[in-house]
């Protein structure tokens, strides 16, 4: 079976809401094998480069200072079809929006925070996991 990666962030909500163990146990139930994990804290330079795409989005600012306001958990996933299976787990960007038993319906607040960051391509989660995790902290 070919497998891929993707690269997720439990973002500070989820972790100030006490809800990592629920997330990782959606997550491995949902069929992922976790190559990585830890818990860490963005900069705000960290955030600012992760998020550059939406630097000229009226919401930047906000979402740089919740991104940075505490830790998160960084993982990288592995399954077939990973990245776009994963996109389905987690549901719409906007937690009203997304389908009932995905992630942000389960466990997010509101647009701006949203519990849980997926990678939107091969090519983005090989840059984002990269940049979390040295090779011996893949396995
Ligand atoms: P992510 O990159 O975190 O996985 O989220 P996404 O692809 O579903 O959504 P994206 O459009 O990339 O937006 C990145 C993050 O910015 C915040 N956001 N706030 N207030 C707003 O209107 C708004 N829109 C987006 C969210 O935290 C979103 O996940
Ligand atoms: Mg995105």
């Amino acid at each position: 079976m070919s497998t891929n990666k993707t690269f997720t962030m439990l973002k500070p909500d989820s972790v100030e809401k006490r809800n990592i163990g629920a997330i990782l146990e959606k997550i491995t139930a949902s069929g992922f094998r976790i190559v990585a994990l830890k818990l860490t804290q963005l900069t705000h330079s960290d955030a600012e480069a992760f998020y550059a795409v939406h630097n000229e989005r009226p919401f930047f600012g906000e979402l740089v200072t919740y991104m940075t306001r505490g830790p998160i958990v960084a993982a990288i996933l592995e399954k077939e079809n990973a990245v776009e299976d994963f996109r389905t787990l987690i549901g719409a960007t906007n937690p009203a929006e997304a389908a009932e038993g995905t992630i942000r319906n389960m466990f997010a607040d509101s647009i701006s925070e949203n519990a849980v960051h997926g990678s939107d391509s091969d090519e983005n989660a090989a840059i984002e996991g990269q940049f979390h995790f040295s090779a011996r902290e893949m396995f």
